[in-house]
């Protein structure tokens, strides 16, 4: 074979190959996606994987010169319109709106991740998709604002998570609420500036606007409840003195609960050991608790236990557990009306137990019962004896309660007003604001979490020993269900 033969069979070779490549290549086009072949001849990156997903992307209607206008020529006579120009088209609200946002700007200003425009938010434009359901607007954002590495590549602030989840937005919003606010919400999804500008929605002069779309009459002192500052000693002092103090409150409480308890076992093992029996506790065979006095403390049982299983998953965040103990409540819209009925009802049933003390007070037969007195303490002298076997009779009840019972009243009580005032203020918040100092409601927010607690905790441990567990009691002490002891 000569040269010219050999290198004619080479190219009608080659014309051949690429026809069929071509063929195939065009055949793949218009199967996946009508109008894409034409492009595909030359542009061989797009291979059956790519043009499937771009099929099945949110634009997988769209033809490929929707967004690339005037290429449908080659040698291209126009430059690609850039992603920002691709878009405006169709969606001008959300291309307009990102025009003139912090993030275009800093775009402009070199900030990598948003030189291509909606790129940074919504991912390559040809395998973007409509938001998935399970998918929160704000799933975005927290890829920078949330993420630590692009936090301190991108300079951004880095409270401004934090802050959002201990809020009670963002708490309501990991339990499944969906009308609490999430990041678009109050900064909006495209115009988002910065809050320090004056033109700003959540500039200081505005921001009340924004809360009011959910909170009937905000004012601007309403409006300055919320805050991503981080909580320290710099930014919100009171908020961490509060912390501190009642931190402290709760171990405290429970240390001294435990030890009291540790003491009684200790006593009771070492008693066995030693074969020093106790006589049996002092019990009392008259009434303790009236019919009435039953029927309040059931209400309080049941508002109670119904307060705590509603309000406490609150505080622990979005743990399964918690969502599906919710969802026993019918979710999380459900539980804040039951948390609010109970509220309610607990505070009556208190209202009911003040109105028949003054009842009794008119009568001249006001029980001055669970007053304290010294001889409580005395009571409670002669019990730390006993326990550390210094000496071997049961302590007796100074009156008809003992200290146990006027701790647990009185402790009740404090816990109760606590409650109950920062309760009706977390609820109507827009009112609370109007006189309480700035920051205020927030600090109201943090004791009601504290004491929520503090009460919790207490009641489990101190209060359910006491009734149930105590030797010479278990499985209950019967009075909250016959009125007697036995
Ligand atoms: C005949 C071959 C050919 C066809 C057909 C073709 N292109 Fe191209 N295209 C090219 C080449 C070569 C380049 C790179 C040089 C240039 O910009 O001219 C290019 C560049 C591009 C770019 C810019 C790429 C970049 O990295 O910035 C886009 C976008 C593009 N083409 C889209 C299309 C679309 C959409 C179609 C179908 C309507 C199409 N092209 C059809 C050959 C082609
Ligand atoms: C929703 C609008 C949109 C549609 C529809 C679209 N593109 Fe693109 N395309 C873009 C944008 C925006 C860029 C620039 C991306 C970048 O700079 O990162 C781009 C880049 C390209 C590029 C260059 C870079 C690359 O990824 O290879 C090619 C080639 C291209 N598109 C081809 C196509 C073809 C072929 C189709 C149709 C099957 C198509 N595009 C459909 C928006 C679109
Ligand atoms: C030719 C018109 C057109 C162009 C140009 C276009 N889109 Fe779209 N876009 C659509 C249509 C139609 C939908 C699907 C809407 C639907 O199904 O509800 C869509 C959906 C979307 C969605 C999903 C919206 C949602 O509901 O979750 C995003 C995000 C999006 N486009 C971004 C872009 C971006 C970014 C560009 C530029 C790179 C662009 N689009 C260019 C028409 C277009
Ligand atoms: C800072 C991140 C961010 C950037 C940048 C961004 N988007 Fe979005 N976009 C979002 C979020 C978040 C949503 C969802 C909003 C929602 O569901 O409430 C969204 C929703 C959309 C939607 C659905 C309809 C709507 O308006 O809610 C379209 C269309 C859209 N974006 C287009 C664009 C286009 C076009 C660009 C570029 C010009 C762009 N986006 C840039 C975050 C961004
Ligand atoms: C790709 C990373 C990225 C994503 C995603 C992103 N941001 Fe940003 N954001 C930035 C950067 C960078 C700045 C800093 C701009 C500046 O200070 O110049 C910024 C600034 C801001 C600011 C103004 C801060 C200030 O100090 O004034 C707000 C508000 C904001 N982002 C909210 C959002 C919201 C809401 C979302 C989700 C819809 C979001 N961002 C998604 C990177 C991102
Ligand atoms: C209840 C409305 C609200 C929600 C929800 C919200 N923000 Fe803000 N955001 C504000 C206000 C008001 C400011 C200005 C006051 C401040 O900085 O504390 C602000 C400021 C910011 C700043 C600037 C902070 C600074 O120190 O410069 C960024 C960034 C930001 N928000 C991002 C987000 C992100 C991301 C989310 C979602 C996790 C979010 N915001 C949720 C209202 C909100
Ligand atoms: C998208 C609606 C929405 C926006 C916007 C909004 N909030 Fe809220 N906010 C809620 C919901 C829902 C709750 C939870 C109320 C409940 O538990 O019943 C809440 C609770 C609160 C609480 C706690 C009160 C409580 O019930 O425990 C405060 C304080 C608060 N918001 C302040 C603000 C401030 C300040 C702004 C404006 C910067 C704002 N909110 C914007 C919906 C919103």
């Amino acid at each position: 074979m000569s040269a010219p033969m050999m290198s004619r069979s080479w190219v009608l070779g080659a014309v051949a190959v690429w026809l069929a490549l071509a063929g195939q290549t065009a055949a793949l086009g218009e199967e996946a996606k009508p109008g894409a072949a034409a492009c595909l001849e030359c542009h061989d990156t797009w291979d059956a994987g790519r043009l499937d997903s771009f099929s099945r992307s949110a634009h997988g209607q769209q033809s490929c010169l929707d967004c690339h206008t005037g290429m449908a020529e080659y040698p291209h006579t126009t430059a690609p319109a850039g992603p920002f120009a691709s878009c405006v088209g169709c969606h001008e609200n959300a291309a307009k709106g990102f025009a003139g946002s912090v993030h275009r700007i800093a775009g402009l200003q070199g900030v990598k991740a948003f030189q291509k425009d909606c790129k940074a938010c919504h991912g390559e434009p040809h395998v973007m998709t409509k938001r998935a359901p399970g998918q929160e607007p704000e799933d975005v954002c927290s890829r920078c604002h949330e993420n630590k590495a692009m936090q301190s590549r991108l300079g951004l602030p880095t409270a401004v998570w934090k802050s959002y989840e201990s809020s009670v937005h963002g708490q309501k919003r990991m339990l499944g609420s969906k009308k609490s606010p999430g990041c678009v919400d109050c900064h909006g999804s495209h115009r988002i500036t910065s809050p320090a500008s004056a033109a700003s929605e959540l500039s200081l002069a505005n921001r009340a606007q924004v809360c009011a779309r959910c909170h009937e009459g905000a004012t601007r002192m309403f409006s300055l409840t919320f805050s991503h500052d981080p909580i320290d000693d710099k930014h919100a002092p009171a908020a961490t003195l509060v912390s501190r103090i009642y931190s402290a409150l709760i171990v405290f409480t429970l240390l001294f609960f435990g030890a009291m308890i540790a003491l009684e076992l200790f006593s009771l093992v070492a008693r066995k050991l030693l074969r020093r029996p106790l006589p049996h506790p002092h019990i009392d065979p008259e009434e303790r608790f009236t019919r009435s006095q039953r029927v309040q403390h059931f209400v309080i049982i049941l508002t109670f236990v119904a307060l705590v299983l509603t309000g406490l998953p609150l505080l622990a965040g979005s743990l399964d557990s918690e969502t599906r103990l919710l969802a026993l409540f019918g979710g999380v819209e459900t539980a804040a009306l039951v948390h609010r009925v109970a509220g309610t009802l607990m505070i009556l049933a208190t209202l009911w137990h003040i109105g028949w003390l003054w009842g009794l007070n008119v009568r001249g037969q006001m029980p001055l019962s669970m007053m304290p007195a010294l001889d409580d303490f005395i009571e409670f002298r002669e019990q730390v004896r006993t326990f550390l076997l210094l000496r071997d009779e049961a302590p007796k009840r100074a009156g008809k309660y003992g200290w146990i019972e006027k701790v647990e009243y009185w402790a009740f009580a404090w816990g109760l007003g606590v409650m109950g005032l920062t309760g009706l203020m977390l609820w109507f918040p827009v009112a609370a604001a109007a006189w309480l100092p700035k920051g205020g409601l927030f600090i109201v927010q943090l004791v009601h979490g504290f004491e929520a607690i503090l009460a919790t905790a207490s009641v489990f441990l101190w209060h359910f020993y006491q009734v149930h567990l105590k030797p010479g009691f278990f499985p209950m002490n019967w009075t909250w269900l016959t009125g007697k002891e036995k």
